[in-house]
């Protein structure tokens, strides 16, 4: 498949948007990340694919520790300055009014939908990428918080109606 085939193709994945950030201020660094996932339950631990170019990579590897912050819709703009949208770099992403931090020093974005403070544990390199896997140590949420989605190059988000009801019923079983 050409790669401007599989590009469209996964225009059409919606995406949770995340930041993920590492380092203690002055010497903070983040990026926009929608390559996120849960990997398993025992020890806790999530994947993310980032691309080794990025600034947060070496910065990552350096502290052996990262956040991950699920974006909230008011964070839009936040998603774009973190995507370097704007000539806006390192610690000078980061409003003091709105990031506190992890006991390991880690970014903690306050009104996130969830954050999570990881321990590096394993590097897969696979062409430009870098698929970190972290341990989570802990972690934040913020029930009221709808989601900031990415589809077909939209900034989207769940509907309040559609998040109170389930689509199926739920087997508890
Ligand atoms: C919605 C969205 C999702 C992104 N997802 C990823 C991703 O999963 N991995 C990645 O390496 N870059 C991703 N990027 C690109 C990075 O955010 C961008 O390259 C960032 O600016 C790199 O950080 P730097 O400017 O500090 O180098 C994404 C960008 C956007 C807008």
């Amino acid at each position: 498949m050409s790669p401007q085939a599989f590009r469209q193709l996964m225009r059409m994945h919606p995406a949770a948007v995340n930041i993920i950030a590492t380092g203690k201020a002055p010497q903070r660094t983040g990026m926009t990340v929608s390559a996120f996932m849960s990997l398993g339950v025992e020890p806790p631990s999530v994947v993310c694919a980032i691309n080794r170019n990025a600034f947060s990579y070496a910065h990552m590897v350096e502290n052996q520790v990262f956040s991950v912050n699920t974006l909230a819709v008011e964070h839009n703009e936040l998603a774009k300055l973190f995507a370097g949208q704007a000539p806006v770099f390192g610690d000078e992403r980061f409003d003091a009014q709105l990031w506190d931090h992890f006991d390991s020093g880690s970014p903690c974005l306050r009104q996130a939908v969830m954050s999570l403070e990881c321990r590096l544990i394993r590097q897969v390199q696979e062409s430009t990428h870098c698929l970190m896997v972290g341990e989570v140590i802990s972690g934040r949420h913020n029930e009221a918080a709808l989601p900031l989605l990415y589809r077909d190059g939209q900034w989207v988000t769940t509907s309040e109606d559609l998040r109170m009801v389930p689509i199926e019923a739920t087997d508890t079983r």
